[in-house]
């Protein structure tokens, strides 16, 4: 059994997304956060990001693809956040983690296509999750990168020979096609497939 969470970088109505989600079967819904410099894209502003924080009634799992995630983190603050991913490839990611962590919230690292799992072996004992990219971050809809399943396993053997409790996410491509190269994950991050049709939430639960 498998945790969802749903993405809703997507150019429906927000609104209406998060109304049909807030009813669904997903475990979370997954908020992406961009900035236009740590990805080449841009999503909803601060206020925005604010009022859809609002009409979340799930359990939220924050995705910060930001140089600079300190605003947002404080912003967070009065919401019922669960987890707030960070970047290991953003400058201070460390000082975010902690102030993740001091705001009382479940801190996670996210990796990027390109950098090798074991990168974030150290920061294990701080965390509550990796979020391991299966696509480059910025955008909803594209494919799996199937080097993925690699990363995912090594993972899994690290956290199961250190005895932690940390949960493996991986955000991108994922559909009923590439299960397969999941299996080792606990939550499975998606936007296309499950809006798509929202049964696609238990077909990802019981992969
Ligand atoms: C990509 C985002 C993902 C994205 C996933 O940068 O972090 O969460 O919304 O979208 P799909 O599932 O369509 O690849
Ligand atoms: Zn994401």
């Amino acid at each position: 059994m498998k945790e969802v969470s749903a993405s809703i970088l997507s150019k429906k109505n927000i609104f209406k997304l998060i109304d049909d989600l807030n009813k669904s079967n997903t475990d979370y819904i997954h908020l992406d956060i961009m900035d236009n410099k740590f990805v080449p894209n841009k999503f909803l502003t601060v206020g925005e990001t604010l009022k859809v924080l609002d009409k979340i009634t799930k359990k939220i799992d924050a995705h910060l693809m930001v140089e600079n995630p300190e605003l947002y983190i404080k912003k967070m603050a009065l919401y019922n956040v669960s987890y707030i991913t960070v970047h290991f490839e953003i400058k201070d990611y460390k000082k975010y983690i902690d102030m993740i962590k001091n705001y009382g919230f479940k801190a996670g690292i996210s990796i990027k296509p390109k950098t090798p799992v074991e990168a974030i072996y150290d920061l294990l004992n701080d965390i509550s999750v990796v979020l391991i990219m299966s696509v480059e971050p910025g955008l909803s809809g594209q494919e799996f990168i199937p080097s993925t399943k690699e990363k995912i396993d090594k993972l899994r053997s690290e956290i199961k020979r250190r005895n932690l409790n940390v949960k493996i996410s991986v955000d991108g491509g994922i559909n009923n096609q590439v299960l397969d190269y999941v299996k080792n994950a606990d939550i499975l991050v998606s936007c296309s497939y499950v809006l798509e049709d929202y049964n696609n939430i238990d077909i990802l639960k019981n992969a």
